[in-house]
């Protein structure tokens, strides 16, 4: 890859229609996740949210549940498409004509990966990534924490949604 090169076509000169992705693993979709997807769905015509499928990490819930999960939080969504993919995320983006990632960005210590991943994806396919601050709510929130505390039993609450709170619960008890 020659980065002092512009990629073949970029995603900013082809025709996309205002479509965007946000992708994830999604294990559990937490409220921080969907305080990103209500907003980047505000800024789009069309928004994908992707679950990533990674054989390598199979985590709690099961690619269907994430999805159904997804779907249940983004019911009110009308622009909004839940789906997965395996691969990469640019892959994905070409397939599906999006243009640009939305990626959430919680703290300085995100940011160094999240720049990386950009940049990559940039250079593999011209794909642009936005970055939307986190609310501060959510600053400190992520699905393994989410997971860890339901796990010892404090209350989460307040940080899924509460269809996910039962979920949560109910493979908790059956774990
Ligand atoms: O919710 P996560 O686990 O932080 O999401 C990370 C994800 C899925 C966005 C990232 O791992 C990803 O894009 N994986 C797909 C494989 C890929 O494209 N890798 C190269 C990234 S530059």
């Amino acid at each position: 890859m020659d980065l002092t090169q512009r990629p073949e076509a970029p995603a900013g000169e082809r025709d996309f229609a205002r479509r965007a992705l946000c992708p994830g693993s999604f294990d559990p979709v937490t409220n921080g996740h969907l305080d990103i997807i209500n907003r980047a769905a505000r800024l789009y015509d069309e928004l994908f949210v992707a679950v990533f499928v990674n054989p390598s990490k199979p985590g709690l819930f099961d690619l269907d549940e994430r999805m159904e999960m997804l779907r249940d939080v983004c019911a009110h969504l009308p622009n909004v498409t839940v789906s997965s993919f395996q691969g990469l995320t640019v892959d994905f983006c070409r397939t599906h004509d999006v243009g640009v990632i939305v990626k959430g960005v919680r703290a300085v210590s995100d940011f160094d990966y999240e720049l990386q991943m950009a940049q990559m994806n940039y250079g593999l396919a011209g794909v642009e990534t936005f970055f939307l601050p986190t609310n501060p709510l959510y600053s400190f929130l992520s699905s393994s924490l989410v997971k860890d505390v339901a796990k010892w039993g404090g209350d989460i609450s307040g940080h899924v949604p509460q269809q996910v709170v039962a979920r949560l619960m109910a493979r908790l008890r059956d774990a």
